[in-house]
């Protein structure tokens, strides 16, 4: 589905992503996990067309959309979810979620009965504004609004970071969800323990570069992987 081929990025001087190599099969989900400043959300910036790498290719299945401006990265099926959320605050719920859609001409309105019954929350408050959500529930906002263009990948970036852990726990419920209905997703996660058992594979970034790759169970057996990452 989605294959990075020794991408390297840099910001001005400063080489971020040092030759990144990630395959993600179609239905699989993957988890990208690593340390503060690893590169986690310099290679999500690259895949959505953010960051343009200086070298290396990016292909959608099998078509190379390296370097392309993001809107047609999501025109051509990735759609990402980015850190901190940034839900527009002073739209509505259901305008946030029509903004997702911005690039499907025509009617969306089974997109929007699919996001609403897949988050229920988001029905009862379509009206409300996005800024008054809670933190849990701007961030099922953020993921409904990157599926309302109906991608190919959803690229995931930290989605747990900062909420309470009954929300944690939800948020992880609803990925787990959105696969099984056939999504392919990347996951950036620093709760690499929880992302790792969410997902099929793992890959973990260590200073621009990939250092370790695997099953999701070999990651968690991993001697280096539990001690650095997982707190064993
Ligand atoms: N806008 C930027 N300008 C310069 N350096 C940056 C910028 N954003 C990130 N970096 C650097 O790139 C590296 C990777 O950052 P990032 O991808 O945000 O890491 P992660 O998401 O894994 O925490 C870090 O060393 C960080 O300091
Ligand atoms: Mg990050």
């Amino acid at each position: 589905m989605l294959k990075l081929e020794k991408v390297h990025t840099f910001y001005g001087p400063i080489e971020a992503l040092k030759g990144i190599v990630i395959e993600i099969r179609e239905g699989e989900i993957v988890s990208l996990i690593g340390s503060n400043g690893a590169g986690k959300s310099t290679c999500l910036m690259t895949i959505s067309g953010v960051l343009k790498p200086s070298s290396g290719r990016i292909l959608l299945k099998d078509s190379d959309i390296t370097g392309l401006a993001p809107h047609k990265i999501v025109g051509r099926g990735i759609s990402q979810v980015p850190e901190g959320r940034r839900i527009f605050p002073k739209l509505t719920v259901r305008e946030n979620l029509e903004m997702g859609a911005f690039l499907r001409h025509g009617d969306f309105s089974s997109e929007l009965e699919r996001m609403f019954k897949l988050f229920p929350v988001l029905k009862e408050r379509q009206k409300q504004y996005g800024g008054t959500l809670s933190g849990g529930e701007q961030q099922m906002l953020a993921i409904a609004r990157a599926l309302m263009s109906n991608p190919h990948i959803l690229l995931l970036d930290e989605p747990s970071l900062g909420l309470a852990p009954i929300m944690v726990s939800k948020i992880f419920r609803t990925i787990h969800e959105i696969n099984s209905e056939g999504m392919t997703i990347l996951l950036v996660e620093q709760n690499a323990k929880a992302a790792l058992k969410l997902s099929h594979r793992g890959y973990v970034i260590e200073n621009g570069k990939i250092s370790i790759q695997g099953r999701s169970e070999e990651l968690l057996n991993d001697e280096k992987v539990r001690h650095a990452y997982l707190g064993e």
